[in-house]
């Protein structure tokens, strides 16, 4: 696993579920005719993640992403992940039941990831990625989230060419993210006691300061690795898997990034995540609900 982050290392404690809700596909069991007057009982209730349509239509952010790539991107890979993930689960008992943000906590397993993870992991994060894109997406972000890209990267250029930077830079298949995260820094404080008994002394008491401050991140990560696994809280991700540009842009991923950050991104759905997640963290809560 390799991921670096561009500012320091988070460590936040809050977590953002945007609108994760997983269609859930419950089998047969209400549907079962009545014998005798009775429902026959079930030794076992199953429930199977469903394939989450991206918000658009499929050739709705042409010519910067074909349908074509949609197709194969969403319409297979996407679906080998649910349909791999769903196999697993019907294994596990012990996996059943988690939503799907507790289910990659648990599968991640402290960094030693169960063998769901994996599915479990970029069902999530290409969930996430198709509502990071829009029609008619990249320009500028406005209001609360421009004012935080100022003020954790010092303009909005200067956050655009370390995205892009992040991203060229990720050694074989995997994401990039922008993240929100709680920092806290311990600061230490000194403070002179001058106690004159016997002799002048000097004595320092030194006190540490715990310092917490909301800030934006990049974030690299190496696979199906997503920082919700870190309590970090995703703002954007991009998809750095070759399978999500390769129909378009061959081998080229720096032209496929610099189209995603101006062409496709979507700031609008990044300032609600923003907003969202600012409200929690302002709230103090443990953790945002799954809806
Ligand atoms: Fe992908």
């Amino acid at each position: 696993m390799a991921f670096c982050y561009f500012n320091s290392i988070p460590t936040s404690s809050h977590l953002i579920s945007p609108d994760l809700s997983q269609k859930f596909k419950i089998p047969k069991l209400l549907h079962r005719k009545k014998r005798f007057g009775v429902l026959p009982r079930s030794s076992k209730v199953t429930a199977f993640y469903g394939l989450k349509a991206p918000p658009y239509e499929l050739d709705a952010l042409e010519p910067y992403m074909s349908k074509r790539t949609i197709d194969m991107h969403w319409g297979e890979h996407h679906r080998n992940f649910i349909e791999g993930l769903n196999k697993q689960l019907e294994k596990d008992d012990i996996l059943y039941g988690y939503t799907m943000d507790e289910l990659i906590k648990v599968t991640y397993n402290n960094g030693n990831p169960l063998p769901e993870f994996n599915n479990a992991a970029e069902v999530w994060n290409h969930d996430f990625f198709w509502e990071s894109m829009q029609p008619g997406g990249g320009d500028m972000p406005v209001l609360g989230l421009l004012q935080q890209i100022e003020k954790d990267f010092g303009s909005f250029t200067n956050f655009k060419e370390k995205f892009i930077e992040a991203a060229l830079t990720l050694f074989g298949s995997g994401w990039v993210w922008l993240v929100y995260y709680l920092k806290r820094n311990i600061v230490v404080r000194y403070f002179a006691l001058i106690l004159r008994v016997i002799d002048c002394c000097e004595h320092y008491l030194v006190v540490l300061v715990k310092r917490e401050e909301k800030q934006l991140a990049i974030v690299k990560t190496s696979n199906a690795i997503c920082p919700i696994v870190w309590d970090d809280i995703p703002i954007i991700n991009l998809d750095l898997w070759e399978h999500a540009y390769y129909l378009d842009y061959k081998n080229d991923r720096a032209k496929y990034v610099n189209v995603f950050m101006n062409h496709l991104v979507s700031w609008n759905a990044a300032t609600e995540r923003l907003a969202y997640a600012e409200a929690f963290v302002n709230l103090g809560e443990p953790k945002i609900p799954v809806a």
